[in-house]
């Protein structure tokens, strides 16, 4: 049966791949972005609704909300995608920046959760998936704000899988690898440059400049392809690695962290 979707951020990347896929599949889909024009392409398909979605504001998450119940009836799932970097060590980033870092990667999922939690409570479940990534468990050199933005999402996103099991509703953490995708074109410059900083994070950053060249990426295809075999699981993880790299970078990232944990303790005793 088909589900009731909502997709944020789909002018491009991965939630555009999600939403041609979703359209393609016959799923019934709000397909959202904050610059209408960039999905006028959906505008009028079968199933589909197009809506402006800024998730930074409260207005428009709420209308996106109503929107789903007033044509389709409800919302079964929401796709928490939309997001950008914040390039920077932690000293080169402003408090400005900062805050618009978690504006977008994690007060606008939890602004559009809080408006789907009444109606899922009441429908008796809901699937909420949150697009996070490897950086969502460990640090990359020079991404200070984005990795904190993403261990909060997998904080919020965990913390809503504990509370909201008993009314049915089902949790996903998407870890995404590397996506050939708009995210280094987007990837914003820090509001200051510290040059002893280059050491750590130059090489990082020279990458994000050719970022789509880049060999080994993701297609958003696969993207796509996991997001709806995870909806379609009855019992689907709260966690799911997205790409062989992610795959094999968490794998290791664990490995390493029972390693510390394991150095912290003698016995009985702790550190
Ligand atoms: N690509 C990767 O390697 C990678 C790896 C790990 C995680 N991710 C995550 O994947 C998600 C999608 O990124 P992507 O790789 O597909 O990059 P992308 O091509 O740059 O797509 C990002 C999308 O988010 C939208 N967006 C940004 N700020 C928004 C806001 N305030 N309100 C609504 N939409 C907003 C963008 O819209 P505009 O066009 O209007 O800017 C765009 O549609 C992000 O959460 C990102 O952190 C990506």
């Amino acid at each position: 049966m088909p589900h009731r979707w909502l997709v944020t951020g789909c002018s491009s990347g991965v939630g555009r791949a999600l939403a041609r896929r979703l359209v393609d599949e016959g799923e019934q889909v709000l397909v959202t972005a904050r610059r209408p024009e960039t999905i006028a392409e959906f505008a009028g398909l079968p199933n589909v609704v197009v809506a402006p979605l800024d998730v930074r504001d409260e207005e428009q998450c709420r209308a996106a909300i109503e929107l789903a119940a007033d044509r389709f009836g409800g919302l079964d799932v929401l796709v928490n995608n939309a997001g950008y970097g914040q390039f920077g060590a932690v000293e080169e980033v402003s408090p400005e920046q900062l805050l618009a870092q978690f504006e977008t990667n994690l007060f606008g999922p939890w602004r559009l959760l809080r408006l789907a939690m009444p109606q899922w409570r009441a429908q008796g479940g809901g699937h909420a998936l949150f697009v996070s990534s490897t950086a969502g468990f460990t640090p990359y050199p020079g991404l200070s704000a984005y990795t904190s933005s993403k261990f909060a999402l997998e904080g919020l996103a965990e913390s809503l899988a504990q509370e909201a099991a008993q009314f049915g509703v089902r949790v996903t953490i998407l870890q995404l690898g590397g996506f050939a995708t708009g995210y280094g074109r987007a990837l914003v410059q820090p509001a200051q440059s510290v040059d002893a900083y280059v050491p750590v994070y130059g090489e990082m950053r020279t990458a994000f400049e050719h970022f789509e060249q880049l060999p080994g990426l993701n297609d958003p295809t696969l993207f796509a392809e996991t997001v709806v075999r995870v909806v379609r699981e009855p019992n689907p993880p709260l966690r799911v690695p997205v790409g062989p790299d992610a795959q094999a970078h968490l794998t290791a990232a664990l490995e390493q962290r029972v390693k510390q944990l394991a150095a912290t303790t003698d016995g009985d005793d702790f550190f």
